[in-house]
């Protein structure tokens, strides 16, 4: 792998009109074949800084794939490198989780040497979502819509999969489902993975490195060890926690308060 492999970030300014929500945000080397979580309270810009990285929102600064810079590529080229899965599915679509899965796979490029059809039934199977395969997508419910638009992504190869909240609609089950089958597939094709989540147990279980953004700016930016700790939830959350390991070793996060809340104090 090359100095330059992996996903860089320089100076990245990104607004809403006058608002600036994220300023001069520098992020070195988020690899690939791993999966980086993007964590931290709401509003903080999270969602803001996907959708700049997937080239939806007008940035100013430098995002660089591999050493190449991503802002010059037309939308298409972008979109085949970088697939986005928005935190807000959009508005119900008249097609079987089938069609648009095949759809999603047939928009990319890279469909030469594959049969579309048996890939796209593979990702529904490796989700545990087969026998949705028929059903249109607007008699799903809310986690089986969250399923199907992750197979839309996955099943896209992209180079960098930003998945914005892909757990908020799962059960635990599918939760765990989800989480492992993104770091086999990180893993697999080596591909670039950022994954907002709010569930920090998760993020620390199944992500290699996890980022913390609190009003634009990081926080925090390590291993779950490093990146968990007491003090960051106390500065960042506002809450009294404890950062313990279960019997597995897995790092487990237990709020007790909100900081300075005599209500809460345990
Ligand atoms: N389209 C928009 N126009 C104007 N302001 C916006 C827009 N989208 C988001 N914002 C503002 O930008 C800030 C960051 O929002 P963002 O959606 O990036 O937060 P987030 O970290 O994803 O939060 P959450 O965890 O609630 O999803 C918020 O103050 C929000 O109100
Ligand atoms: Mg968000």
């Amino acid at each position: 792998m090359s100095a330059a492999s992996g996903l860089d970030i320089a100076g990245l300014s990104v607004g809403y009109g006058a608002r600036r929500i994220i300023d001069k945000l520098d992020l070195d080397g988020i690899s690939a074949s791993s999966v980086t979580a993007l964590v931290g309270p709401n509003a903080a810009g999270k969602t803001t800084l996907l959708r700049s990285l997937a080239g939806l929102i007008p940035a100013r600064g430098s995002i660089r794939l591999d050493g190449r810079e991503l802002s010059g590529l037309d939308p298409a080229s972008y979109a085949r490198e970088v697939s986005y899965m928005p935190q807000t599915l959009p508005p119900r679509v008249a097609l079987s989780v089938f069609e648009a899965t095949l759809s999603a796979l047939q928009s990319s490029a890279l469909t030469q040497d594959i049969d579309p059809k048996r890939e796209s039934l593979d990702v529904l199977r490796r989700l545990g979502i087969a026998d949705l395969a028929m059903r249109g997508l607007d008699e799903l419910s809310g986690g089986q819509r969250q399923l199907a638009a992750l197979a839309q992504c996955l099943v896209r190869e992209p180079r960098v999969l930003l998945l914005d909240e892909p757990t908020s609609a799962l059960d635990i089950r599918h939760q765990l489902t989800v989480m492992k089958l993104v770091g086999e597939v990180a893993r697999e094709r080596g591909i670039i993975v950022v994954v907002v989540l709010h569930d920090i147990a998760l993020a620390a279980r199944w992500c290699d490195r996890i980022i913390v953004l609190s009003q634009g700016h990081i926080i925090a930016d390590g291993t779950p060890a490093q990146a968990i700790t007491p003090a960051m939830l106390a500065s960042v959350y506002g809450v009294e926690a404890r950062v313990e390991r279960c019997s597995h070793g897995f790092v487990q996060v237990m709020v007790d308060a909100v900081k300075g809340d005599p209500a809460s104090a345990g």
